[in-house]
């Protein structure tokens, strides 16, 4: 299958921001999760078929302190307490690949900050 990009900015995002004052992201921004347990970003991703995928993130942590992501898919649990460390600085953006269950169609991703520090910033997934 040919990977999608899905774009923070453009997903359901609970307690937090789109900005795009620090460069590199793609698209038109990214995603600064409020700095509390619970900020989430919920993305709607569509696959062919039911299997095991690679979901993409691609994330910046200006900070030393691991930001983890707990990860659902369609309500469940897709991954937990994954980490994203910090990358050096905000504008430095790389990926960590988390693999995750999808069922054939649309599924709701669903990515929530489980620290005080909330979540990295979030450019986007590719599935
Ligand atoms: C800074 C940075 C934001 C980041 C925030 C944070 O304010 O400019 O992009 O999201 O720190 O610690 O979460």
């Amino acid at each position: 299958n040919n990977p999608v990009d899905y774009q923070a900015e453009d997903a359901t995002v609970v307690q937090g921001a789109v900005e795009s004052n620090h460069a590199g992201f793609t698209g038109s921004g990214f995603v600064n999760y409020d700095n509390v347990a619970g900020s989430s970003v919920e993305w709607t991703v569509n696959v062919p078929a039911a299997g095991t995928y690679d979901v993409v993130v691609r994330y910046a942590n200006g900070t030393a302190a691991d930001r983890p992501l707990d990860f659902s898919v369609n309500g469940s649990i897709g991954a937990s307490g994954v980490g994203f460390g910090g990358t050096g600085a905000w504008p430095n953006w790389t990926t960590r690949t988390v693999k995750m269950t999808l069922a054939a169609g649309t599924n709701k991703i669903k990515a929530v900050a489980t620290t005080a520090n909330g979540g990295p910033n979030v450019d986007k997934i590719t599935v």
